[in-house]
């Protein structure tokens, strides 16, 4: 399973992107907003510390100024993957970016009808957001595995993107399920590494070499 970071700080980025583990990044429009600087200037920099593909929104929700928008973020960078809203305006924009060979990342997917629309669109990639079905009492995991399904059923190479993570047993879950990629915020990724035994273990080995006089 990839591994991505869900942000738009470039501090965060060139942390995970120098410990060699990170496949790509995702960024929206609400993450961009936050780090108030150009969009332009933040995917240009994201682009050059990581070589895998980096998710940049449209803002438009009209079709053909998602594609005019989605052409200008995809000559950005060879990197560069646009995301679209899974709306009927969206999955129409993502067939034409796809016909032009852009690569497309459908976001806002909650259900499995509209994955399944957004992999016959041909989206690159669809990103189910988990979090945000938990936090409405819904199961987000059921939808991965769903979609994780449907697209094997059928073959189609779509990846199924798990997004919206909240905390690292999101990621074990994603890749049970077989999801292609999951993105997370770096706080998580540093939760990746984390167990009281490694570090309970590490502090004893390093104490008893010591102790043995050993340098
Ligand atoms: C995915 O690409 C989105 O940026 C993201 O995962 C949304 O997550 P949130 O629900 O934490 O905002």
């Amino acid at each position: 399973m990839k591994l991505y970071l869900d942000t738009a700080n470039v501090k965060e980025i060139k942390e995970a992107a120098s410990m060699g583990l990170l496949d790509g990044v995702t960024t929206n429009p609400s993450l961009v907003a936050k780090e108030g600087r150009s969009f332009r200037e933040v995917l240009l920099e994201v682009c050059n510390l990581v070589d895998g593909p980096i998710s940049a929104e449209v803002v438009s929700v009209e079709e053909d100024a998602m594609v005019k928008e989605g052409r200008d973020l995809a000559k950005i960078h060879k990197n560069i993957v646009v995301k679209c809203p899974l709306i009927p305006e969206g999955l129409k924009a993502t067939r034409r970016l796809a016909a032009e060979g852009i690569r497309v990342n459908v976001t806002l997917c909650f259900s499995p009808t509209q994955a399944l629309l957004a992999a016959k669109a041909g989206a690159w990639c669809v990103s189910p957001f988990i979090g945000r079905l938990d936090d409405i009492s819904s199961d987000g995991m059921a939808l991965i595995r769903q979609i994780v399904t449907i697209f094997r059923n059928y073959d189609f190479k779509t990846q199924v993107l798990v997004a919206s993570v909240r905390h690292p047993q999101h990621v074990v879950e994603a890749a049970l399920a077989g999801g292609h990629i999951c993105t997370m915020p770096f706080t998580v990724f540093l939760q990746l590494f984390k167990h009281p035994l490694t570090d309970i273990g590490l502090k004893k080995f390093l104490g008893d070499w010591g102790a043995a006089g050993r340098q």
